[in-house]
């Protein structure tokens, strides 16, 4: 078969890519160019933000958010806007007033709408899907005590996607979150997401982040989740890598930074992978994306998070300076082997 993803996945869902900063002020026109040849979907990486795109109360920077839309409008794009409520990456203006009080429940109430409308209604039309709330709940089910949450109340969640729908009553409206295959947490989005629909919420469907590694999650756990998941409504991957390195959050008492020996071992692949790993990284990708043809009714859309493995947030998260390998180009921009394994 011709090795374009998207001609691949023609009908069966978009295949999208994150952008990053560089890239959309045209400093990596290389990147930019696979970009066009094989994904018809993107998402910005971290340019919509709150953090980015209202630094300041009121100071709304749309410089590289423009770029990002004008980007996918010219090349026929599916574009996804991330993030309009998240606990991270949110400025701190948000939760507190001039002394440095916390805000009221009405204040941020006010602020997350101005926020959402602002944004979600400069591209209205022109953004078709958004993550209204993003990791909002934690792995046992139980929701994050976020500044929106311990100042609102759970009531934020649904008043984020009525703001948003408000905003643009086209755009399909997502939450979005990782770990999404945990059985815990799997228990607590379906009981969020029900209670919504049971509520009449504009909610269209439900983003799994996908930041996979070589062992975990459990396979046959991403399934049931896709299921669950996919009997609410819309389920798209939504930020899909496959890290080939160890993780020491999964590590008990790792301490990376006094232990020199220990972040030897924390990064492994300096010169290259093995030929064992990179065996596996290929059997793994390839089973991942079987799974999402054989769910193809459910999912609308597997976004890889990143464009090549050298532009990868996983190089810097969660120990930075590492030299990962989790996107399907490397660091030359061409299409590994993997790339032939999963359009088969
Ligand atoms: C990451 C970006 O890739 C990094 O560049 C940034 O420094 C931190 O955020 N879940 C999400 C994404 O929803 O927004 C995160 O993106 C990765 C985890």
């Amino acid at each position: 078969p011709d090795p374009v993803l998207h001609k691949a996945f023609q009908d069966k869902f978009h295949i999208g890519a994150a952008l990053n900063t560089h890239q959309l002020l045209g400093r990596e026109p290389q990147e930019m160019e696979v970009v066009k040849q094989h994904f018809n979907s993107i998402v910005a990486e971290n340019c919509m933000k709150s953090g980015r795109i209202q630094p300041r109360q009121g100071e709304f920077d749309f410089s590289i958010s423009d770029a990002f839309v004008e980007f996918g409008e010219s090349n026929n794009m599916h574009i996804h806007g991330h993030t309009l409520i998240w606990h991270s990456q949110t400025p701190q203006w948000f939760f507190v007033d001039e002394e440095g009080e916390k805000v009221s429940k009405e204040v941020l109430i006010q602020r997350m709408k101005d926020h959402i409308q602002t944004v979600v209604g400069r591209y209205k039309g022109r953004v078709h899907s958004w993550d209204v709330v993003n990791e909002a709940i934690l792995d046992d089910g139980s929701f994050r005590e976020s500044e929106f949450y311990k100042i609102i109340g759970e009531d934020f969640i649904k008043l984020a996607f009525r703001f948003a729908h408000e905003a643009d009553p086209e755009a399909e409206l997502f939450y979005n979150d990782y770990s999404m295959s945990n059985p815990g947490k799997r228990k607590g989005v379906v009981k969020m997401v029900k209670k919504l629909k049971k509520e009449g919420i504009p909610i269209d469907g439900i983003g799994m982040q996908g930041h996979i590694g070589l062992n975990h999650p459990d396979i046959e756990e991403f399934e049931k989740s896709l299921e669950a998941y996919g009997a609410l409504g819309k389920v798209v991957i939504s930020e899909l890598d496959l890290s080939v390195l160890p993780s020491p959050r999964r590590d008990a008492g790792a301490n990376i930074s006094d232990n020199f020996e220990y972040e030897e071992k924390m990064n492994p692949f300096k010169e290259g992978l093995s030929t064992s790993v990179e065996a596996q990284f290929n059997e793994r990708y390839t089973a991942f994306f079987k799974l999402f043809l054989k769910h193809q009714e459910k999912i609308s859309r597997v976004t890889l998070w990143g464009v090549n493995d050298g532009n990868s947030w996983k190089n810097n998260w969660p120990v930075e300076g590492r030299t990962d390998y989790p996107l399907l180009f490397n660091r030359e921009n061409q299409p590994k082997t993997v790339v032939m394994d999963i359009i088969q």
